[in-house]
């Protein structure tokens, strides 16, 4: 019987005669208890923290309530039960992973909502999370070890073959084209009624391709902005995150912060600093992802080399999290590719990596793709392919690698125009390389368009 459970409340509402309405309500309950009012946010977290509770009833418009706040909640063991608000509605509160909602002065229903019961009549308590079962889209994390072995590279080549971003003629260059410094950066949002060239409307790809997402989640060296030559002045990622914590990240919005860069393939840029990382909170990312899947048939999240969970064993209470956002790309992606650089040290990290990704806090896919970039026997000697291939097979238990050579040539191009290999270097053998990972990562996701 739900009713022999007991239920440890903490209250934290605005309004004073919300907040006695609720207390007489709560107290009046069998096996309920009032154990905290709090005046504020902070004091019901450290109230949650401290294990003082089993459920929380907030005020919507509670100040500083986010989805990071309630996502706190929940792992500190509480059911969250908000009490919707003009300013704070049904549907906003939903966003932010409240266990239920209820509206003021619905005293059975709130009731219901702290036992975790349906309720006997009136409204359904209205549920909180976003449909996580539903995943038109596929999420691609392209994760590597540390170094520079070819992340952002595999990514934005990864998502231009999904898009089926074919051959053009290249772009005007210049010398002031020749650093991303001093290369004239494209608008993030491209200006009205303009579209790249090849992309079909609503930036769909090019005709019968899917629709791709490049998403830049480095919270340490984040480059797709630069390396695609947009402005780098407002990141579209932390943007999304930042709606998503607010509980107000719809596809549409998703779509405003994620313009289309290249045919077919939207990019929802980076942060420009890496101080700004506390931007992409990990709950917020874990919507975003989702909402990316709405949006896109295929979503290729370009992540930060680092997977330690350090902030856990440097505090007693939660601390934010640097590599919060790539563990919720590794959590979300449904392919995991894998990228290490082809030289003794790069082979060496790529080894370590595999081991680290193995025993990573999250669940990360089994589906795992690992490339070897840049492979070049100037470094590994002779049969620098077959070299590479018994290292990794010797050493990292690896048997199916895909490798990209190196090509100076085709990627210094493409870094000149801030384009893909597709548009500026069709002929380049690792874009050759990067078409086949495509293929690849397709058959690893069948159902995937
Ligand atoms: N296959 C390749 N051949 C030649 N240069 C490459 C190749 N892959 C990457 N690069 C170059 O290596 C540098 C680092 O690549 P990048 O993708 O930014 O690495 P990461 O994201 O892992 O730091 C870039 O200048 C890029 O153009
Ligand atoms: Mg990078």
């Amino acid at each position: 019987m739900s009713d022999e459970r007991v239920v440890t409340v903490l209250v934290a509402v605005q309004v004073p005669e919300e907040e006695a309405a609720a207390v007489t309500v709560l107290g009046a309950q069998p096996q309920v208890t009032v154990a905290r009012r709090c005046a504020e946010l902070t004091e019901l977290l450290a109230a949650a923290e401290a294990g003082a509770g089993t459920a929380a009833v907030v005020s919507g418009d509670l100040p500083g309530l986010d989805r990071d706040a309630v996502a706190r909640l929940r792992r500190a063991g509480l059911r969250v039960v908000a009490i919707e608000d003009p300013a704070a509605p049904a549907e906003r509160l939903g966003g932010l992973g409240c266990d239920a909602v209820v509206a003021g002065g619905d005293a059975e229903n709130l009731v219901a909502a702290i036992r975790g019961d349906a309720p006997e009549t009136g409204e359904p308590v209205a549920s909180a999370e976003p449909d996580l079962g539903a995943r038109p889209g596929t999420v691609i994390a392209v994760w590597g070890p540390a170094g520079s072995p070819g992340r952002t590279t595999t990514a934005i080549e990864l998502a231009a073959a999904l898009a089926g971003v074919g051959a053009a003629p290249p772009r005007r260059s210049g010398l002031l084209r020749q650093s991303g410094l001093l290369r004239r950066s494209r608008p993030a949002v491209p200006r009205a009624g303009s579209r790249p060239r090849g992309s079909g409307p609503n930036g769909s790809g090019p005709q019968g391709s899917s629709t791709v997402l490049l998403a830049d989640a480095d919270t340490y060296a984040s480059s797709v902005t630069s390396r695609l030559g947009l402005l780098d002045d407002a990141p579209g990622l932390a943007a999304a995150a930042r709606a998503a914590g607010q509980g107000v990240l719809d596809v549409v919005t998703l779509a405003g912060h994620s313009p289309v860069v290249l045919p077919g393939v939207r990019v929802l840029t980076g942060i420009t600093r890496a101080s700004r990382w506390p931007e992409l909170p990990a709950s917020s990312l874990d919507v975003v992802f989702q909402r990316c899947r709405e949006l896109a048939s295929w979503t290729v999240v370009d992540c930060g080399s680092v997977l330690e969970t350090d902030e856990d064993l440097m505090y007693d209470t939660r601390a934010p999290q640097r590599n919060g956002a790539t563990l919720s790309a590794l959590a979300a992606a449904d392919v995991v590719v894998v990228v290490g650089g082809a030289d003794p040290v790069g082979l060496q990290r790529l080894v370590r990596g595999l081991e680290d990704l193995r025993e990573v806090a999250v669940p990360v896919a089994a589906a795992r793709l690992v490339v070897v970039n840049r492979v070049r026997a100037a470094v590994v000697g002779r049969r620098a392919e077959a070299q590479v291939r018994d290292a990794l097979a010797r050493y990292g238990g690896v048997d199916d690698l895909h490798l990209v050579p190196d090509d100076p040539a085709g990627l210094d191009a493409a870094l000149l125009a801030g384009r893909a290999l597709a548009e500026c270097a069709p002929g380049s053998p690792a874009r050759a390389a990067f078409e086949g990972l495509a293929a690849r990562v397709r058959e690893q996701v069948p159902a995937a368009v």
